[in-house]
């Protein structure tokens, strides 16, 4: 199976504290792969090394065997990767359709001026991207809600709208950082299934943050546990449970369990 990232031993320090310390991993093509771990273990900040935001003092990520650690985050946004925030950032003074909109693959500038040079009139353009953007609504279970303002969405659909934009990209691949957080049981039952949809529908690849142990077991094919900036722990679903480690590195914590019942 092809792989799609692999990350080498990526290394980040502020100041003295190694946020993230030679963390590796690898995601094989359509493969959902799930980051775990207690607060504070590294797993935000390894996202954004995957997305540009920091460079790794030491260490090497590649993505679909190509060395993208010196690329700028717009230039691997190009290659297909994209994302969600832990504190979700959508535009306030934009409406839901509108915050897609700006981060459509085809409103580039570049692509605007190709089509329209390509004898592809600019207003038919426009049109195809609302086009798309409001296919998308429909997939996060948002198209009724196109001309609202984004704020005023409750939380969950915000995360919602969050994970349509970085679709609006056209990724390969889809970070998802915390996308269960605020969310209740029949909302997550839904990103449940919008997860599954990105990646058998619409053939994207999916690497999550996530706390809520029963959502990440049923959902993932892999799991990366990190404590303390370092990866601890690795493998299926029933492997991590098992795992003492693991276990200990969330030991006193009330919100984490694997039980069904919590
Ligand atoms: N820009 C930064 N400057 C200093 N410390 C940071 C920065 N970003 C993250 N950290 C620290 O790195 C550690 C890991 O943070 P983070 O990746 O957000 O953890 P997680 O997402 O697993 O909860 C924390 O101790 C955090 O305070
Ligand atoms: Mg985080």
């Amino acid at each position: 199976m092809a792989e799609i990232l692999n990350v080498k031993d990526a290394t980040i320090r502020f100041g003295a504290l190694a946020a993230v310390n030679k963390v590796s991993l690898a995601q094989n093509d359509g493969d959902i792969i799930s980051l775990i771990g207690p607060n504070g273990a590294g797993k935000t900040t390894l996202f954004n090394l995957l997305t540009g935001v920091y460079r790794p003092d030491s260490g090497e990520i590649f993505f679909h065997g190509e060395n993208i650690t010196a690329l700028k985050p717009h230039q691997r946004v190009q290659k297909g990767i994209s994302r969600t925030f832990q504190n979700i950032r959508l535009f306030a003074a934009m409406t839901v359709l509108e915050n897609l909109l700006v981060a459509n693959a085809g409103c580039s500038g570049e692509s605007v001026l190709r089509s329209v040079l390509g004898g592809k009139g600019l207003a038919r353009r426009r049109r195809e991207i609302v086009e798309q953007c409001e296919h998308l609504l429909e997939i996060v279970g948002l198209k009724d809600k196109a001309a609202e303002m984004a704020t005023s969405l409750p939380y969950g659909q915000q995360r919602l709208l969050e994970i349509g934009r970085a679709l609006s990209t056209n990724p390969k691949l889809v970070l998802l950082d915390e996308p269960g957080a605020g969310m209740n049981s029949l909302e997550k039952e839904e990103l449940t299934k919008l997860i599954y949809h990105i990646k058998d529908t619409m053939k994207k690849n999916v690497l999550l943050i996530e706390h809520d142990m029963k959502f990440v077991m049923n959902i993932s094919h892999h799991i990366v546990v990190l404590d303390h900036g370092e990866k601890i722990a690795e493998g299926l679903p029933e492997e991590i449970q098992r795992n003492q480690q693991v276990i200990e590195a969330y030991l006193g914590r009330a919100t984490f369990t694997f039980a069904e019942e919590a």
